[in-house]
């Protein structure tokens, strides 16, 4: 294996920040340098003293005066969604059905899917994202290019064949059995190749069936250690809708308890409008909301209200993500600075160093997954961004006058996107460098 050391400010969380102000959370080495053999990082300290355990003529890559931090994690995106960001639309319903719903069908055409998917991974990884959970289209091909792109690149993705059987156009729709067997074949084919994940997608209930809910709840009780996601309390005529076609389910959240598709591997989409029951719900099975920041304001979905998802004492999972394409930037950064507003709005605020971990150890949390990705500990995978806060000329002016870690950190969020990620390294190779 080739060993190189990144040199640089290396940041590094180790749990979630309890204060603006808490210093324990994080480690922070000014002059640092993480050692990777081959795709895992194997020594991080000093500079100094990870040269030493090196091989001789170990390549030094000196990423100083930037900081040197974990890969960023999208827990929500669409791939199949690139060509529907920005589109213009008064409500969620109406968005899926005059856009996203045709935009989809072109995913049947495998070499539709295979060109996008390379524009995909071509962007998240300029974003400085090292690892994302997809919904892919409803059509095998779509899961293939998604799939096969991820390994082509070495990275760790999560992903899965959307289930929708009605409320659709024809050609947008499978069948209970038919998304069943697709599944089950598409687990077979990808889940644990390489570094992939298979996510078992059921869209929403307004997609689905009973029927297909049912076979959906099957292949995760017939696949435990598999990944959930759907959508969740996202809209209030999406609310109603549902609640019209369930009618013998107490709310949104018990249709997916009904079918078996809750628990500490299944991710929930926006949740804005939860009912306290299905918050309380949410919290004693595990299950992760995820916050979309970005999308909810576009579509104009309403506010996520972070307090109230996490529960009074703090225990709901959550994590945070694009949404693209009804979220309207790939970047975290974006997407943080945008959360920020909506939680401020409601007199909550996300400090800089919860944000940072958010979106690195916080989201690998989520996903049950921060014993691989999420932070630079010594054994997990070499996926990690280097930022740079003086990347435009506004944030270099701002830089002058920021004297703290958590000043910078803030700044980042507040002020950068693509031009902000000065290198993306994925199972420690070197990615973003020679993107066009
Ligand atoms: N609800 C069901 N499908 C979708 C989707 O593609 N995007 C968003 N934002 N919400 C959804
Ligand atoms: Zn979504």
């Amino acid at each position: 294996m080739t060993q190189k050391i990144l040199r640089g400010r290396v940041l590094s969380f180790n749990d979630a920040p309890k204060a603006r102000e808490d210093h324990e959370c994080y480690t922070y080495i000014e002059d640092g340098a993480l050692l990777i053999d081959g795709d895992t990082i194997v020594a991080r300290g000093e500079f100094a003293d990870v040269k030493a355990q090196a091989t001789d003529g170990v390549a030094v890559v000196d990423h100083r005066p930037h900081i040197i931090t974990a890969g960023f994690i999208d827990t929500h995106i669409h791939f199949p969604q690139m060509q529907v960001l920005g589109s213009y639309a008064g409500s969620l319903l109406e968005w899926l059905n005059t856009y996203t719903f045709v935009e989809e069908q072109r995913f049947g055409d495998q070499a539709h899917a295979k060109k996008i998917a390379g524009h995909f991974y071509d962007e998240i990884i300029r974003h400085g994202t090292t690892t994302a959970v997809a919904y892919c289209s409803v059509h095998p091909e779509s899961v293939d290019a998604y799939f096969d792109e991820a390994m082509r690149r070495n990275m760790l993705m999560l992903g899965g064949k959307v289930m929708m059987d009605r409320e659709a156009p024809k050609a947008l729709t499978d069948t209970p059995q038919s998304s069943y067997d697709d599944s089950k074949t598409l687990i077979e084919k990808w889940h644990g190749k390489g570094r992939n994940h298979y996510a078992i997608t059921p869209r929403f209930a307004i997609t689905s069936t009973p029927e297909q809910l049912e076979m959906a709840g099957a292949l995760a009780n017939e696949h435990p250690d598999l990944h959930i996601q759907t959508h969740l309390s996202e809209n209030k005529a999406e609310i109603e809708f549902t609640k019209s076609l369930y009618p013998e389910r107490k709310d949104y959240f018990d249709i997916y308890e009904h079918y078996g598709l809750t628990g500490e591997k299944a991710l929930f989409g926006h949740c804005i409008h939860l009912e306290d029951r299905e918050r309380d719900a949410m919290i004693e099975t595990g299950s992760v909301a995820v916050f979309c920041p970005t999308s909810n304001l576009f579509i104009g979905s309403g506010l996520f209200n972070w307090n109230r998802v996490a529960g009074p004492e703090g225990k709901g999972r959550i994590a945070i993500a694009t949404d693209v394409g009804g979220g309207t930037n790939y970047s975290m950064l974006r997407t943080l600075d945008e959360g920020y507003k909506i939680l401020n709005l409601q007199g909550q605020r996300m400090n800089p160093l919860t944000s940072i971990y958010q979106i690195t150890l916080g989201n690998a949390r989520a996903l049950s997954l921060e014993d691989k990705i999420g932070t630079l500990d010594v054994g997990t995978d070499a996926d990690i961004v280097v930022l740079n806060a003086n990347a435009t000329p506004a944030m270099q002016v701002r830089m002058e006058t920021v004297t703290t870690l958590e000043e910078e950190l803030f700044l980042l969020q507040t002020a950068g996107d693509d031009r902000t990620i000065v290198e993306t390294y994925v199972a420690g190779e070197a990615l973003k460098t020679g993107l066009n």
